[in-house]
């Protein structure tokens, strides 16, 4: 399957390897105050409430049977400042410390980390933890999750990519999918198209590490600003878990 227009791929001038920190923290700093932040009256509420809301139903499904659940980790990839995490983990664990359940980690990571604005969120959050060092999206161990001490009795993981795919042209955001697809359980917020593409390959390597069946996707969308935003989400996990 290929996609019949080009996919638009934007350059963010501060994400640039020659922009300095000083320019690169603050735009960083303002999208996460985007995300967390409701325009009123139009929007009900932030769209990072709404992307937890959806969040918390998909985590239910990849921590296998209720009573006998694996415990399972959010790794965010190009997290920037953070985002919508530190609200997306408000949402779900007050839902899961509502049911008795433990409450799920999240990792915050980036290619270029933000350590000052993610240890402020470490303290403020008990389940929020970040990987210092850089990490690549399109390559990314399984063993990532270890590296944060909050998060190394995870045995399963989910990966979340929020503002990211504009980065990346049509190999390397396959390239993103695809080692999720190899080294994570679960995986949110793609582009549909490309996580055929990137399932197509591994199934003709013979790569798939569910011995060759499909994942099991799942999209839809939820209204964010009155008449005129929606949140598209397209999630995915892997179909024996
Ligand atoms: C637009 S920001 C999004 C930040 C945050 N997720 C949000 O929603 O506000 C995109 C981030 O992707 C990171 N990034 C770009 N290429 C990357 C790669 N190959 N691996 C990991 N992170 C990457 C950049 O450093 C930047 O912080």
């Amino acid at each position: 399957m290929t996609n019949p227009y080009a996919r638009p791929r934007l350059i963010e001038f501060h994400e640039q390897p020659y922009t300095p920190p000083a320019i690169r923290r603050p735009v960083q700093d303002m999208l996460t105050f985007a995300w967390t932040h409701r325009v009123w009256p139009l929007q009900h509420t932030s769209p990072a409430v709404l992307a937890g809301q959806v969040l918390e139903r998909v985590l239910r499904r990849i921590g296998g049977k209720q009573g006998e659940e694996d415990k399972v980790a959010v790794v965010d990839f190009c997290s920037g400042a953070g985002g919508p995490i530190p609200t997306i983990e408000r949402v779900v664990n007050a839902h899961r410390s509502a049911k008795n359940l433990p409450a799920t980690p999240f990792i915050l990571t980036d290619i270029h980390p933000h350590p000052a604005a993610w240890s402020n969120l470490r303290h403020s959050a008990a389940a929020l933890d970040y990987v210092p060092r850089s990490v690549d999206a399109t390559r990314a161990e399984r063993e990532l999750v270890g590296i944060a001490g909050k998060a190394d009795d995870a045995s399963r993981h989910f990966r979340t990519f929020f503002l990211a795919f504009h980065h990346f042209d049509e190999k390397g955001a396959q390239a993103v999918i695809r080692d999720a697809m190899e080294n994570a359980d679960g995986i949110g917020y793609v582009v549909k198209y490309l996580a055929s593409l990137a399932e197509s390959e591994l199934q003709s390597q013979g790569k798939m590490p569910t011995g060759g069946r499909s994942w099991v996707w799942e999209q839809g969308r939820e209204a964010h600003t009155m008449g005129m935003g929606k949140m598209y989400y397209i999630v995915g996990r892997r179909a024996d878990v």
